[in-house]
């Protein structure tokens, strides 16, 4: 799909949607005197009137969610006008722009519209790029699908137009051409530039999303090391992937005891992002980033996701009502993907690195068992008194890798972590946890700017408190009080003194639910929010 912005020119010809997004009325306001503007007026005359006769029916208010699809006479510049709700404009947001794009492209999916063009309110509050970049975002979230295992789709079936009678799915058309439609534009480079952005960040979320709704049995972890590589390699991102014996060469206890009882071994992936060597023209910046280690002379981020690409609970075995759902544990590690791959194609002025911790959480014989005393890479010692507490096992392994080797300024992990945090927030936000206030709230504000909100929970003396075990440094399951806290303060064990902040995705990695830009199952969570953070990155305070 091509997103576009487009000034002057609504209505084309050919078009086969023109979306006006409006705003919701006030209570008592007569719909009759609403202001349409200067285009609204010229498209509606064009359309015989029909756009002014709808609102005036007062059938359309504007409320957020409330669609009106019309349909002009067929000489008309375009076949279908659909009128899409923001809802009032005090409580308007860029997120509402992004949702009114994602209605818009789905209604015209549905109805196999190709060519889409949306008339872009100018809202006080919302600079025009902002706004350019979330509808683009919106539009292009919508049009994700995980249909590559339904052999009767549209998409499959891609020379076959004829009614299949064994297609029970809706027959979807994808969208050709997405036209943000601006009256004028003060500076259209500045918009465009925003809108490609918007799409990079969206199809790099569709990247995470993907991964997060593959099957455990199509993606184990070396599947997973695989798909991370291809996306590094089609991007330039440096790659590696540490296997089993680099694993215990590097005495990786954790991640190596979660794997150990599965018939698919684990692995650790890492992504590295390195604008000034790959920047540097001349000889002299080159060997000023070489000689400058790490990151040469750009600070080093590291973000770390948790893999597990099936969480059956291990020998702690989960339950079998929704067990399913659990191909879904590695969503941390496909945010952590997708966001590398952002980072790559916006050449963000930044070294960040991502690492990956991927493993299969299985009950085989030579399963890891509750009692068992592991040795991290750090060297404290975990006593494992639940099996399917095994994601912070992992990440302890990766944070202390990622500390070690990369000395970042930050650190930011995200992961399925814990059914408590579904508890505490619902799929409403992002459980936000950290050792680092000013860090904590950088990350909780890029969050709200983006649309993928989050909610700070403590992190307490006493909550790492009760993770101390009597025979181990450690144990790795708290008991049933405050479990999202009592495990992020088991990994600040393994951060050291880093800047860091846990994302807690359990309830927002993905969805039961369909939204305006998203069906039911991942959501991509956390790529979004990592680039927003990272495109105004400022070091911690202290650091
Ligand atoms: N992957 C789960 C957490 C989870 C549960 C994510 C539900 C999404 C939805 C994690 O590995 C887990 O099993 N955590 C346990 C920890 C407990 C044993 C201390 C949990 O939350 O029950
Ligand atoms: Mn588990
Ligand atoms: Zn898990």
């Amino acid at each position: 799909m091509q997103v576009s912005v487009k000034v002057g020119e609504i209505g084309r010809k050919g078009v086969d949607l023109v979306a006006i997004p409006l705003l919701e009325l006030e209570p008592k306001a007569d719909p009759k005197k609403r202001r349409l503007g200067r285009r609204i007026t010229a498209l509606d005359r064009s359309v015989g009137g029909l756009i002014s006769a709808a609102l005036g029916c007062g059938d359309f208010r504007g409320r957020a969610g409330e669609t009106l699809t019309l349909y002009p006479a067929p000489e008309s510049a375009c076949k279908r006008v659909l009128l899409v709700g923001l809802g009032r404009e005090s409580k308007l947001t860029s997120e509402g722009l992004r949702r009114a794009a994602g209605s818009t492209l789905n209604l015209a999916r549905a109805k196999s519209a190709r060519r889409v063009a949306m008339l872009v309110p100018s809202v006080r509050r919302i600079p025009v790029a902002e706004g350019a970049r979330a509808a683009a975002e919106g539009a292009v979230l919508a049009s994700y699908r995980f249909d590559t295992y339904r052999t009767h789709t549209s998409n499959n079936n891609k020379n076959n137009n004829s009614n299949n009678s064994s297609n029970n799915k809706q027959a979807e058309t994808p969208v050709r051409s997405f036209d943000l439609c601006y009256e004028k534009l003060r500076d259209a480079r500045t918009v465009r530039a925003a809108c490609a952005v918007g799409v990079v960040v969206a199809e790099s979320q569709n990247v995470a999303r993907t991964l997060s709704d593959q099957p455990g049995n199509a993606l184990p972890p070396a599947a997973l090391a695989r798909e991370a590589v291809k996306v590094a390699k089609a991007v330039g991102l440096r790659s590696q992937v540490l296997e089993v014996p680099e694993l215990k060469r590097r005495k990786m206890g954790g991640i190596l005891a979660v794997g150990q009882g599965s018939a698919n071994p684990p692995r650790l992936v890492i992504l590295e992002h390195r604008p000034a060597t790959r920047a540097a023209k001349t000889r002299a910046a080159k060997t000023r980033a070489a000689k400058g280690g790490r990151g040469g002379a750009q600070p080093t981020i590291c973000i770390v996701g948790k893999g597990i690409t099936f969480d059956s609970g291990g020998i702690s075995l989960k339950p079998s009502p929704g067990m399913q759902d659990m191909k879904h544990d590695m969503s941390g590690a496909a945010a952590v993907v997708g966001a590398m791959r952002a980072i790559a194609l916006l050449k963000l002025p930044l070294h960040v690195v991502g690492v990956v911790a991927a493993a299969e959480n299985m009950p085989g014989g030579t399963a890891y068992r509750p009692g068992d005393i592991i040795t991290t890479m750090s060297g404290k010692t975990i006593e494992i008194t639940n099996t399917d507490a095994e994601g912070r096992v992992v990440l302890a392994d990766a944070l202390h890798y990622a500390d070690l080797r990369f000395e970042p300024q930050a650190m930011i992990d995200l992961a399925t972590l814990t059914g408590a945090c579904l508890v505490a927030l619902g799929p409403w936000a992002t459980g936000l946890l950290g050792n680092h206030d000013g860090l904590i709230e950088a990350v909780g504000e890029a969050g709200t700017r983006c649309g993928e909100r989050s909610w700070q929970l403590p992190l307490l003396d006493e909550h790492k408190e009760a993770m101390k075990s009597s025979v181990a440094d450690l144990k790795n399951a708290g008991g049933r009080h405050a479990g999202t806290s009592t495990a992020a303060s088991f990994l600040s064990a393994f951060v050291g003194e880093r800047p860091w902040v846990h994302l807690d995705i359990a309830g927002t990695g993905w969805s039961d639910k369909a939204g305006p830009y998203q069906q039911r199952g991942a959501t991509g969570v956390g790529v979004r929010t990592l680039i927003e953070l990272l495109r105004n990155w400022e070091p911690p305070k202290g650091v």
